[in-house]
């Protein structure tokens, strides 16, 4: 039997209507069977400030954040993009992820990023900036494929589900790489 891997997902937006969320879940939707998946909700976290961890007394949504992300064997990143970047709200969570000092609960979890815009450019500069921190705290992000996918707003109907047999061809080949890329970087056996 293949080994199960445990991969959280981080969605960009906290928008009810998130195209960036609906296409989260078609590519969850077409992934292999040993990937199984959580959405971990980020949109409840304070924002970060050094304080009270210096102190010692993080807030109990870091604290539980901290505690799942760490349990978890992979992570996909699906994030829209805001001004050329990566929404405050997914910063946010990666920063709070990486604190205290020494203990980040992102090291060595391989990656991947999706990022979806409903512009052309399927969100290229929020995707290469998150590339960017992924490499600083030592989370293998796999290289390729690469998922931009623009236009969203015309791939999705109004209940989220893909229109497009291609982009749903194109998210089972990405998850099926990210699979293979986990298989290859992930540190240790997936909690079955
Ligand atoms: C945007 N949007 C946007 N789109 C884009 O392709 N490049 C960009 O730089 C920006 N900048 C930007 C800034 C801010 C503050 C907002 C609110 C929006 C548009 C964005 O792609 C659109 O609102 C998407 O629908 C956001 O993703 P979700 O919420 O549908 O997942």
């Amino acid at each position: 039997m293949s080994t199960q891997w445990h991969v959280a997902v981080l969605i960009g937006s906290l928008r009810k209507g998130s195209y960036t969320r609906m296409m989260a879940k078609e590519a969850i939707a077409v992934a292999p069977d040993t990937l199984v998946f959580e959405i971990v909700e980020i949109g409840n976290l304070p924002l970060y400030n050094q304080d009270p961890d210096d102190q010692k007394k993080p807030p109990a949504e870091w604290v539980a954040f901290r505690d799942r992300i760490r349990r978890m064997d992979a992570v996909l990143f699906a994030t829209p993009e805001y001004n050329r970047s990566v929404p405050g709200v997914l910063k946010n969570a990666i920063d709070v992820g990486s604190r205290p000092y020494g203990e980040s609960v992102w090291a060595r979890k391989p990656a991947a990023v999706l990022s979806v815009s409903p512009g052309a450019i399927g969100a290229f500069g929020a995707n290469q900036h998150l590339r960017q921190s992924l490499v600083f705290l030592n989370m293998p992000p796999m290289q390729a494929p690469e998922a931009y996918v623009g236009n969203a707003a015309k791939l999705l109907d109004a209940s989220g589900k893909l229109t497009s047999d291609s982009t749903r061809q194109f998210l089972r080949m990405f998850m099926e790489s990210f699979a293979t890329w986990i298989d290859r970087n992930a540190p240790s056996p997936g909690r079955a």
